[in-house]
């Protein structure tokens, strides 16, 4: 599968996952399960896919970054919360804002740049892509 693909996929998962915590009762699991998976998936992207597309869009590329450090920083806060606190909704619709702006970012702009102007090699970053996030899953806390 394309890069690209792979990639909108992983953030479809993300998103139901962010849905699903809305109503889940086991919010301190379910959160460390959107943060593993939010961190496999910048991981790959910072590995595979952002070094591919720097000669192309270096801003982007070096902002993109910058947007994952900060929704790391916002997941960080999150994990651990059980719900209940006065704070959780205010922390969640930061996640939601910080992470929806990039992911739109993501695949109204650097994708279709993706597609353009390095379009021959997505087939392999993306068999790249898929066994890096396997050979992550299956060791450390990310296979948890
Ligand atoms: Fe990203
Ligand atoms: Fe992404």
């Amino acid at each position: 599968m394309k890069a690209t693909e792979l990639l909108k996929e992983d953030h479809a998962t993300v998103k139901e996952l962010i849905q699903s915590l809305k109503s889940s009762k086991e919010k301190e699991d379910l959160l460390i399960k959107i943060e593993d998976e939010i961190q496999l998936h910048s991981h790959v992207e910072e590995q595979l896919f952002y070094p591919a597309m720097r000669q192309c869009d270096g801003e982007l590329v070096e902002h993109s970054i910058e947007e994952h450090r900060e929704v790391d920083k916002i997941l960080s806060d999150l994990v651990g919360m059980t719900g209940n606190e006065k704070t959780f909704k205010k922390k969640l619709s930061e996640l939601e804002k910080a992470l929806y702006d990039h992911m739109e970012k993501e695949e109204g702009k650097l994708f279709p740049e993706a597609e353009e102007k390095i379009g021959n090699q997505l087939d392999q970053l993306g068999e790249q892509i898929e066994s890096l996030k396997k050979d992550l899953s299956a060791g450390g806390r990310m296979a948890a």
